[in-house]
């Protein structure tokens, strides 16, 4: 019977897959590997501007719900500036105000935002797990 059920259940999982790249959502991973991970690493060390998983933890400790993150991490990508930083003030002091990503569409930056988000919830709590996003066509 195992044997039947199994392939049902890889089927079901790969058509919900399919159904999730129709979306018409940016892949946030995507755009973070071709226009941030130019300056910033995931991990550290740092490459010129501070890795992403301790910003992640930082908008985690300091908005309750990742759409209030998002939110906030998408206005500071489109007009940095020290006040409105919510990482700790060294960082801007080390490696300097991030610019202003006004190349890229408010889609895409809030797509960037929400894999950052997911990056920090490795072993954290309600965010466990996130490392590997739901809309990923690969
Ligand atoms: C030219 C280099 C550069 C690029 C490209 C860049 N960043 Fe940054 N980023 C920085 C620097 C430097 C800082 C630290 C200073 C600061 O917070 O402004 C930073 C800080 C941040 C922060 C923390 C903001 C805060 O202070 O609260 C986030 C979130 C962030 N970057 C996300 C991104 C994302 C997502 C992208 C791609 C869409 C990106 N960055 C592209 C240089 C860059």
């Amino acid at each position: 019977m195992k044997l039947v059920i199994l392939p049902l259940a890889a089927g079901l999982i790969l058509s919900a897959a399919a159904v999730d790249c129709f979306a018409a959502a940016p892949d946030g991973k995507a755009v973070f590997e071709r226009n941030c991970s130019v300056c910033h690493s995931v991990a550290p060390p740092p490459k010129s501007a501070p890795p992403i998983i301790p910003i992640a933890s930082r908008y985690r400790a300091k908005f309750s719900s990742k759409a209030e993150g998002v939110k906030a991490m998408t206005a500071f990508m489109q007009s940095p500036s020290k006040a409105a930083s919510v990482i700790e003030a060294q960082a801007i002091e080390r490696f300097g105000l991030m610019p202003a990503m006004s190349a890229l569409s408010e889609a895409d930056l809030r797509a960037a935002a929400g894999w950052v988000w997911d990056q920090g919830g490795a072993g954290m709590g309600p965010g466990r797990g996130a490392g590997q996003p739901k809309g990923s066509c690969r």
